[in-house]
């Protein structure tokens, strides 16, 4: 679809009209650091805004750098990270910080290609953090951004591929102010879900998160809190403490360790350095 340029600015300004009212003010939009910035916009990921605040603030008090985040045992990590949910995220957080300190001297990469070759960083992290941490023009999306658009310009469209919304967030994308409008379109996208049923339901991408009770995810954070309550554990200690049938803690103890978030030595299980 082509929309006029008339259109294009007239969206720009409702965008920024709603923001001038109705910003919604975040601990990561105050300190502008990379990593600040790299640390929230990974727990930001997949869990909700008002449930990232407090472990950010928390989070950075205590790894206030690259430098520190690297040097911590893995197991400090994921105890702050306990809440935030998809707890691979903390495994590649600390394998990114690794690779900026004995790759990039500590000093987080400014380009989106390079970003995207740590783990965990896909295409639209990379574009959210260069955007943010370096207020550069990139172009990226995310659920909100997703929805402003679909409300705005696909009304009566279904199945709308993110490859279209890419062109229209590249041509309405405010070039010289990137990271307040990216703030501005994202608060926007976030007002128009609350306030109609959630367009992004119109995305060929949108994939409705699983029920959490009971599903495979409940399972492993209730294996790694038990692990992180106590130094080692085995199988047997683990089937009483989950309460769960054991071929269904065999299939998750042998994700978590191909994932690098629990080791085993012989028939114990930790959390690895
Ligand atoms: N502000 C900066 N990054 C954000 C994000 N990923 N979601 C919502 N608000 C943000």
């Amino acid at each position: 679809m082509t929309f006029s340029g008339h259109r294009l600015v007239q969206f720009q300004k409702k965008v920024y009209d709603y923001y001038s009212l109705h910003r919604r003010k975040m601990p990561w939009r105050e300190i502008l650091s990379p990593y600040s910035i790299f640390i929230s916009e990974v727990m930001l990921q997949q869990t909700q805004v008002e449930r990232v605040i407090s472990k950010y603030k928390v989070f950075l008090h205590v790894f206030p750098s690259f430098k520190s985040l690297a040097a911590a045992p893995l197991r400090d990590i994921l105890s702050l990270w306990s809440g935030l949910g998809y707890n691979r995220r903390a495994v590649w957080l600390h394998r990114s910080a690794k690779i900026i300190v004995n790759k990039y001297q500590g000093k987080l990469p400014a380009d989106q290609a390079t970003l995207q070759m740590l783990p965990g960083i896909g295409p639209h992290t990379a574009g959210s953090i260069i955007a943010f941490a370096y207020n550069k023009p990139v172009v990226f999306i995310e659920t909100n951004i997703r929805s402003a658009l679909l409300h705005d310009f696909y009304k009566n469209k279904d199945n709308v591929h993110d490859k279209e919304l890419m062109s229209l967030i590249e041509i309405t994308l405010d070039k010289d102010n990137p990271r307040t409008w990216y703030w501005a379109l994202m608060d926007y996208g976030s007002y128009i879900k609350k306030k109609f049923s959630n367009p992004s339901r119109r995305s060929k991408h949108h994939i409705q998160q699983k029920a959490f009770h009971g599903s495979n995810r409940q399972l492993r954070g209730r294996i790694l809190k038990n692990l992180l309550q106590k130094v080692k554990l085995t199988k047997d200690d683990l089937i009483v403490l989950c309460d769960v049938h054991p071929s269904k803690l065999q299939n998750n103890l042998k994700d978590l360790q191909r994932e690098g978030l629990i080791s085993r030595d012989g028939d114990t299980y930790s959390i690895p350095q």
